[in-house]
């Protein structure tokens, strides 16, 4: 008996309050039917926006073609690494491997900056305009205080990154396997330099994998914008989810696998049918920040 009473006294309640509710309503009739005569000329919220990365006009059409596809893996890489938090939050072990007990809204706030946030500007060329792609190793760079939006891609950045289709191929595991060995996440970390997309807040606080572990427990605030973290964090999540699904490829981190990224220095060539290694030179990757530091990974 309680609980019919109660819902008749709400209906007599939501009753008494829709007569006002219903003169007003008729009010704004009168009002929308005024200015829709007057307005139909008003542009969309978001026009001029740009949703795909400008490629310059530099980029011959094999390097276009190559570097569409590299773009939309990054894209995807990073829509993935924002659909496992927003599955599992704080609960994923990856989650807490990486990113500690750090809240959810920032590591998924700079995965969806890359997949939707507003790209003009943001510029991938292929010519050489700063004179760095002649120096060693160089896969590209950003360009820094030269134009700060601007990422270069030099020539060999197409003949040794790989797709995210041979994620844990190759040898390849996350605890040792560089960070640039794909395309994809290396394309992450040119992204987080370029300010419109990192805002200066996606930096270096640590870099080596044993660091990046490290830096979840001890500053877990940094990590959630350390660019490495971000990068290794992506590739994990898309390694357990969509590349050997339940399995990954994790790997266990050695201590020797830094020094052996700096005694090799073998430069796969265009003919070669060799794979190259895993954490040669893909690891060798170099470029400059706006303040001058050369940074190599
Ligand atoms: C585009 O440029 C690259 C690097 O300069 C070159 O290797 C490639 O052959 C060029 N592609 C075409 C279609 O000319
Ligand atoms: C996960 O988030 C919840 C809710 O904010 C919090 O209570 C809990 O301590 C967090 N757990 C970890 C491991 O950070
Ligand atoms: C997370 O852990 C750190 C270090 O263990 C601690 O100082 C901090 O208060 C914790 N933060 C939260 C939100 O639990
Ligand atoms: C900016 O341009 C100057 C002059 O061409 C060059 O020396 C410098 O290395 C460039 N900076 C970067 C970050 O490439
Ligand atoms: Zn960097």
């Amino acid at each position: 008996m309680a609980p019919l009473r109660l819902s008749l006294l709400l209906l007599g309640a939501s009753s008494v309050l829709a007569s006002p509710a219903r003169v007003v309503r008729q009010e704004t009739v009168y009002a929308t039917q005024t200015v829709a005569a007057a307005a139909p000329s008003s542009t969309a919220w978001n026009a001029g926006a740009v949703s795909d990365y400008p490629i310059h006009s530099s980029c011959n059409a094999t390097e276009r073609a190559q570097l569409t596809r590299a773009l939309g893996e990054t894209v995807k890489l990073a829509q993935h690494a924002k659909e496992h938090i927003l599955r599992w939050g704080n609960s994923s072990e990856i989650y807490q491997k990486y990113f500690g007990n750090a809240s959810t809204g920032e590591p998924i706030g700079w995965f969806e900056k890359v997949v939707n946030g507003d790209k003009a500007g943001v510029i991938f060329r292929c010519d050489n305009p700063d004179g760095n792609c002649a120096q060693e190793g160089w896969g590209g760079h950003w360009r820094g205080s030269n134009a700060t939006s601007e990422t270069v891609i030099c020539p060999l950045s197409y003949s040794t990154r790989w797709s995210l289709e041979s994620l844990c191929g190759l040898g390849y595991t996350v605890a040792n396997g560089a960070t640039n060995f794909y395309w994809a996440s290396d394309l992450l970390h040119r992204l987080f330099h370029v300010p419109k997309i990192g805002e200066g807040a996606v930096e270096h606080y640590a870099g080596e994998y044993d660091e990046v572990i490290d830096l979840a427990q001890t500053h877990s605030d940094e990590a959630v914008k350390n660019s490495d973290t971000l990068q290794y964090f992506a590739l994990e999540a898309y390694a357990f989810d969509i590349a050997v699904p339940g399995e990954g490829c994790a790997g266990k981190w050695t201590a020797t696998s830094s020094e052996v990224v700096a005694s090799q220095t073998s430069v796969p060539t265009a003919t070669s049918s060799e794979v190259p290694s895993v954490t040669s030179e893909a690891a060798k990757e170099c470029h400059t920040h706006a303040d001058g530091v050369e940074h190599c990974t």
